[in-house]
């Protein structure tokens, strides 16, 4: 199909999530390679981009994960920046989008906006800004400000950094090659300042955003132009997008403007059968007997080296009262008896050991899709006509060879239902998105573009 013909389904795009933690990727394969080595980073990279991906995407962790006062190493622990990784990538790809997750609470926008820009530029106009505020205070200790904002001042601050630094981008004047002042006060620090670099390609980097409260969810209608979300099942995946889309035209976009692309990760044989046996295999490797106990000490507050992974769960109380937040395996600060009392109960009620049990709350496949290459083909179709997401940023559970069949078979398999792109829209990653210009460039508020929801509302 060529670019000027008319599309007759809704399509639906890959990004690729490279995890530097967690138990999701699996390093302990003979065929694993290693979350500091470039050749990781670039086979999946390239991969990605023969499959047509919009973007390669990074997270950020500031701080190590701690697991009872010490590094959390079940999990893969230390990974690069993510600005320089991209930066190298840069060199060995020529059409992916390149995602740095940056969190806006510790960085300061006028040194965030010049680096972000120079990846815009040496890229051809194929980076983009995932701005995160980070959920914890003890990241914050790395930092001479040392965890100083609540959850709610986080989005507030991290509103006024994102709006420096569109000015800062903003304030090279194309006619005449002067830059603007950009001045904001800011309370804790000011800025005075001239953007130091020219527009890219693509203007200026594309503004992802995570992060799923209310607060959250409003900063991205109003300032991002990609969601990365959490909620990757049909019935999740369809009601985040209908309030998304309700709150991106409350903030007076285009409901579509705003694309969401939820996290998911894909297992893949030629019948269901295979499937779900390969689903069991990744299970077991991403939850080991180490892991499953640690998940539950996470909890719990104190070893439980000396339970069986395969009998029941502890019968000891925690010894802390809320979980803590040096935690290795991605919790919120929960209250730890009431956790420990209802898990409990759930694994009696089912016949589950500890790992079984671990299996089912902590897997990272339980919100994953397995399948043949047709089934999944068949269910992302739906996703696409019904317009569901925009996109899935996969997280392959294999380093670096994870992506290769969802490439070589899944894709096909898309392509053939006209649901997938069949070549790149063009240069940057604004045009394989098919994003409207950046909102500080599309005129006042009265511009058709802000104001018309495209398509109904959910
Ligand atoms: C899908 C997803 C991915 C995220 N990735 C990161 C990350 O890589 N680094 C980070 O510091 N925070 C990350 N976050 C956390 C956000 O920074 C945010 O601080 C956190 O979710 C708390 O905000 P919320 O209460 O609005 O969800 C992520 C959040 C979501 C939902």
């Amino acid at each position: 199909m060529s670019a000027t013909q008319p599309q007759e389904r809704n399509q639906i795009q890959f990004g690729v999530f490279f995890q530097g933690v967690n138990f999701s990727t699996i390093w302990t394969e003979p065929e694993s390679g290693s979350q500091i080595d470039f050749e990781s980073f670039r086979r999946v990279a390239q991969t990605a981009e023969r499959g047509l991906f919009a973007a390669f995407f990074l997270g950020e962790g500031l701080r190590l994960r701690e697991h009872l006062g010490k590094l959390h190493d079940l999990d893969v622990a230390g990974r690069p920046d993510a600005q320089t990784q991209l930066a190298a990538l840069a060199a060995v790809t020529s059409k992916i989008g390149l995602v740095a997750t940056q969190n806006a609470t510790y960085n300061d926008p006028f040194d965030l906006a010049h680096r972000l820009q120079s990846l815009d530029l040496l890229s051809g106009g194929r980076a983009a800004w995932n701005v995160v505020t980070t959920d914890n205070a003890w990241t914050g200790a790395n930092f001479r400000r040392g965890g100083y904002l609540d959850h709610a001042d986080r989005y507030t601050h991290a509103e006024q950094v994102v709006e420096t630094v569109r000015a800062i981008w903003d304030s090279w004047d194309d006619a005449d090659g002067s830059a603007r002042l950009v001045a904001r006060d800011f309370g804790a620090f000011d800025v005075r300042g001239v953007g130091r670099l020219p527009r890219s390609p693509q203007e200026h980097p594309v503004l992802f955003q995570a992060g799923d409260s209310d607060e959250g969810r409003d900063f991205a209608a109003r300032s991002a132009e990609v969601i990365f979300s959490a909620h990757g099942q049909f019935e999740a995946a369809s009601a985040f997008a209908a309030d998304i889309r309700r709150r991106t035209a409350l903030a007076g976009r285009p409901a579509d403007d705003l694309k969401i692309f939820p996290g998911q990760q894909f297992v893949l044989a030629d019948t269901e059968a295979e499937a779900h046996e390969k689903a069991l295999w990744v299970r077991e490797k991403q939850i080991t007997p180490a892991t499953a106990l640690a998940f539950l000490e996470n909890i719990w507050g104190t070893s439980l080296a000396d339970y069986d992974p395969d009998g029941p769960l502890p019968d000891i109380d925690p010894v802390v009262e809320v979980t803590g937040e040096t935690r290795g395996a991605g919790f919120r600060a929960k209250k730890s008896k009431e956790t420990a009392d209802a898990w409990r109960e759930q694994a009696a009620a089912e016949n589950l050991s500890i790992r079984e049990f671990v299996f089912k709350v902590g897997g990272r496949l339980e919100g994953g899709i397995i399948g043949s290459y047709q089934q999944v083909a068949d269910l992302l179709a739906r996703y696409a006509d019904e317009h569901i997401v925009d996109g899935f940023n996969i997280s392959p559970f294999l380093i670096p060879s994870g992506l290769d069949d969802i490439v070589d078979r899944l894709v096909p398999e898309l392509q053939e239902r006209g649901v997938y792109p069949t070549e790149y829209r063009g240069d940057t990653l604004r045009e394989h998105l098919g994003l409207r210009p950046p909102l500080t460039r599309r005129g006042e508020p009265g511009d058709a573009a802000r104001q018309t929801p495209s398509f109904d509302l959910v």
